[in-house]
């Protein structure tokens, strides 16, 4: 698996999502990722399971520094005083030191200097290696890249979804783009296009969606699976796709967005 460069980090490109991976299911899911060479593990504090992300990395045979871990800090937690301690708990709970550290969502009210400076002082500790954002517009990205080095913006993005703003703003900021809900949170798992590009390579709609993501300069994605054999299919995708296929996957987009609450930021148009 190939990793994406971005302002120092090294990103590899397929990494295991676990949203709404509760408990030993998350375990076991983190463990048979790690079995079938993820490097990469993706959490939350708002997901409840960075203690079993944690429990599953300290019992796997993989060396910790093989592994990429992010972490992102709650969005009512992003007073710099609050930040303290809430990563604080996050590294309790997983037990190690954090990779990539996300402001989860932005913020209407604090500053995002504010929460980044209050980030920072565990970078300089020496706790957490990189900081990134999720869920920030192009704009609130560009803002944000003011105040400290950050390495990625994690959103969502997937062949439904074209996120032409964002990708440029990452683009010229030497950001990563990373994507979550890659299978459009399932949607695109019966998409005609893709079923049928799959059959061309003996791959499934899954894995064609996946290679069409990591095979972007500057992108990774982040499929969330508990399967282990889904787990392990996710991983197999660094195969190339022709321009044609390109250009059809392309032409899938719709702005579908399967994840927007109410306290989203006004998204770009996509
Ligand atoms: P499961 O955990 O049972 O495998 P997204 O990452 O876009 O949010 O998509 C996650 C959804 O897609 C989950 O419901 C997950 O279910 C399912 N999924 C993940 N990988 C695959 C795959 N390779 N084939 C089919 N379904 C998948």
């Amino acid at each position: 698996m190939h990793v994406v460069q971005a302002n120092g980090a090294e990103i590899p490109a397929v990494g295991l999502g676990t949203w709404l991976s509760p408990g030993e299911a998350c375990r076991g899911a983190v463990a048979a990722a790690l079995e079938c060479g993820y490097r990469h593990i993706d959490t939350a504090q708002l997901y409840g399971n960075e203690a079993w992300v944690g429990a599953a990395l300290a019992d796997s045979a993989v060396a910790r520094d093989e592994v990429f871990l992010t972490t992102k800090v709650r969005r009512d937690l992003l007073r710099p005083d609050q930040v303290a301690a809430s990563v604080e708990g996050s590294l309790q709970r997983l037990g190690t030191h954090i990779d990539l550290l996300l402001i989860h969502w932005p913020s209407r009210s604090i500053p995002v200097a504010d929460t980044l400076g209050a980030m920072q002082r565990f970078v300089e500790r020496g706790d957490v290696s990189h900081l990134g954002v999720s869920n920030f517009t192009a704009a609130q990205v560009r803002e944000a890249a003011i105040h400290a080095k950050l390495v990625c913006n994690q959103v969502e993005y997937h062949p439904y979804l074209a996120q032409r703003a964002v990708k440029a703003a990452c683009d010229g900021l030497g950001m990563a783009l990373v994507a979550y809900s890659p299978l459009a949170h399932g949607h695109l798992l019966r998409e005609p296009v893709l079923d049928e590009i799959g059959r061309a390579h003996g791959r499934s709609a899954a894995q064609v969606a996946l290679a069409w993501l990591i095979g972007q300069p500057g992108v990774a994605a982040i499929p969330k699976s508990t399967n282990p054999g889904r787990i392990r299919q996710n991983l197999d995708v660094d195969f190339a796709l022709t321009g044609e296929e390109r250009a059809r996957i392309d032409a899938l987009a719709r702005g579908l967005r399967t994840c927007a609450p109410p306290f989203s930021p006004d998204w770009d148009p996509s």
